[in-house]
């Protein structure tokens, strides 16, 4: 392979990046992608592609096939597609639109046992056990490297380079062959987390205490995870370039992986500043009062508070309790509580819990509610319309110039329609802590602690809970807004994470001009500690649990929240401002040197 003595990246060089999560999202391996396509689609341009699995059930709306684009990875698809291959090709429908193949795993599960057999043989990890994900993981990587096989040979043919970006053990599953078959490409492997890390932290309550004399193997039999931690140690081992993302996975890297990462790749944002400070503002204001409709429907039918004195705190993200610091969220909020009758606060906070658990429906008491609101507001649209009609009318016939008797302007059919929904609104039930009918609702921990702390939506509570155990969407009908939207609305983002290689959410809200809470154990809050503006001032709220005890950081997450409860309104407005200040120094524009930086390195390896 020493044919070429190249040290950079050039526009003879082709990146192929591989994630699962390309047109499917899971998690945060998502935003790394997409957020990424236009700063890649920028370095590399038309030699840039994404390979994806094709799995989402909804990936005819993100993306579009196309068989004429200009690339050569369409000569590949075709002839794969001849051997009966389900492969697609086309553009992602995201803004950069890249490239991308998408292969449908089960187009090749008739040969998963060969698959099976040949990863036994050749890499010695045997995958006996019926794990429909594995499957469908196994396949999609077998299909990535006859892929990759064929692209390589093209490319070489062209005298181009290519570099393969591996995203997590679930798309790293092909870097073993492509090694032993020394396709002529070069590998880089990145880790978002170590699945034996994120096991043993939520089993673990000292967990970073323990991890340097773990021993890996008997860890994985113990969760019987072991072909998984074989397989990414695999990948970890078997790529020329290995990285992660974040100092705090780098040490489990060095020991659950067995290997010291090469370079650390810091996840970034597509930042994009309004030319206007205010809109930032404006934004808030304008979905604020979109969660303010959602509030009235939702708790105003049993008893109503001062939504000017209301402020939205949300966390959210998978259903890791503990890893995701829900627990701890939950503690603090029920000190905060406590704290906020203690000293007669005039404010309620209504705290938001955005995760996904599997339900049957949305609560029916929660859509009818919401119906009935909606009821009454096109009651009140009527009654305006009839009014504002009928004034006019006397208005320009009524020659005394007196305001007539409103009450007199309406029809009775109005009022009566007016008053029957209102009482047919009212009602004496507790507001729902949670939007939907969840299978496991006697076993779900955030239900059971709202359940054992007594925080169950009483009118004299300061803290309100609304659990909604999906994510959201702007087809979500309890919202109608998307998630970004929904996250300028609320005023405190809380990410008090036990476990989290890096964590996009408080990125996130500060990008969105909202403040968050993040902690010193995940990879933003560690990386986030070393830089100037990532203070307070600038809406950043780092609660310590690195070596402290589960009750003081609840307590000073208590603390924290109350400090911000009771700030003033001018305060939050400044700290919107900065909040997005703080949040450019992770626009791509300046990440991108560390990604480049480790394709230097692959590209480096062809002159070895
Ligand atoms: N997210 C979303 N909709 C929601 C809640 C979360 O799209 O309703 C996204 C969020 O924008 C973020 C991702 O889920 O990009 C979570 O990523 P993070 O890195 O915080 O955690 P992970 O799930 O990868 O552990
Ligand atoms: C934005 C709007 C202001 C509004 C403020 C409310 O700044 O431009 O008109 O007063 O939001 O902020 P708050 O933190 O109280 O929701
Ligand atoms: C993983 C981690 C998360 C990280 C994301 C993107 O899913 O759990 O902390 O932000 O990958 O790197």
């Amino acid at each position: 392979m020493g044919k070429k003595a190249k040290q950079t990246i050039s526009s003879k060089a082709s990146l192929v990046e591989v994630a699962w999560e390309v047109c499917n999202q899971v998690g945060g391996i998502y935003t790394v992608i997409r957020s990424k396509v236009p700063t890649m689609k920028k370095g590399w341009g038309e030699n840039y592609v994404l390979l994806g699995p094709n799995v989402n059930p909804n990936v005819s709306s993100d993306f579009e096939e196309d068989l004429t684009l200009d690339s050569p990875v369409v000569g590949v698809v075709r002839e794969l597609q001849g051997m009966g291959w389900d492969v697609k090709v086309g553009s992602w429908l995201v803004s950069g639109r890249p490239t991308t193949v998408l292969f449908n795993p089960n187009s090749v599960m008739h040969q998963l046992g060969e698959i099976k057999y040949c990863y036994w043989k050749d890499h010695h990890i045997s995958f006996d056990q019926h794990d429909p994900l594995m499957d469908q993981v196994l396949a999609f990587g077998f299909m990535v490297k006859e892929f990759l096989s064929r692209y390589a040979k093209l490319c070489l043919e062209q005298d181009m380079d290519v570099v393969a970006h591996f995203h997590e053990w679930m798309a790293g599953t092909a870097i073993p062959d492509l090694r032993k078959e020394q396709i002529p490409i070069q590998t880089v492997f990145t880790t978002h987390a170590t699945l034996l890390g994120r096991y043993l932290a939520m089993n673990d309550p000292f967990f970073y205490d323990h991890l340097p004399f773990l021993n890996w193997e008997s860890e994985a039999k113990k969760f019987n995870i072991e072909p998984t931690a074989k397989l990414e140690r695999a990948c970890a081992h078997g790529a020329k370039v290995f990285t992660t993302v974040s100092e705090v996975t780098a040490q489990e890297c060095v020991h659950l992986l067995g290997r010291n990462p090469d370079a650390i790749l810091p996840n970034g944002l597509n930042i994009e500043r309004f030319s206007v400070l205010h809109e930032v503002q404006n934004l808030h204001h304008r979905y604020k009062e979109q969660i303010e409709h959602f509030i009235m429907g939702h708790f105003f039918q049993s008893y109503s508070f001062d939504l000017s004195n209301t402020l939205y705190f949300f966390t959210s993200g998978r259903f890791e309790y503990k890893n995701k610091g829900y627990d701890l969220t939950l503690e603090a909020l029920a000190r905060l509580n406590h704290l906020m009758k203690e000293q007669g606060i005039d404010k309620t906070v209504v705290m938001f819990f955005v995760t996904k658990q599997p339900y049957m429906s949305i609560n029916q008491d929660v859509l009818t509610s919401r119906a009935i609101m909606e009821e009454i507001d096109h009651n009140c649209d009527a009654i305006m319309e009839q009014l504002k009609q009928r004034l006019f009318m006397a208005a320009a016939t009524n020659e005394k110039h007196r305001l007539p008797d409103l009450n007199e302007m309406v029809d009775d059919y109005w009022k009566l329609r007016y008053r029957r929904t209102i009482q047919s609104w009212k009602s004496d039930r507790l507001p729902s802590v949670v939007t939907h009918n969840l299978y496991h609702d006697g076993q779900d921990p955030i239900l059971n602690f709202l359940r054992n702390a007594n925080l169950l939506n009483y009118e004299s509570d300061k803290v309100k809970v609304v659990y909604h155990p999906d994510f959201i969407t702007s087809t979500n009908p309890l919202f109608g807004m998307d998630y970004g939207q929904f996250v300028r609305g609320c005023h405190l983002g809380i990410f008090p994470s036990y476990y989290e290689p890096w964590g996009y959410t408080p990125v996130e809200c500060l990008a969105r001009g909202v403040s968050a809470v993040t902690s010193d154990l995940s990879g933003f809050g560690n990386y986030v500690k070393h830089i100037k503006k990532g203070n307070e001032a600038h809406g950043m709220y780092l609660i310590e649990r690195e070596n402290k005890d589960f009750h003081s950081s609840a307590d000073q997450l208590a603390r924290k929240m109350l400090q911000f409860v009771t700030s003033t309104s001018k305060n939050r407005i400044q700290s919107r401002n900065k909040a997005e200040d703080l949040s450019e120094e992770f626009d791509w524009k300046n990440l991108i040197k560390h990604y480049n930086k480790a394709y230097e390195m692959a590209i480096a390896q062809f002159s070895i």
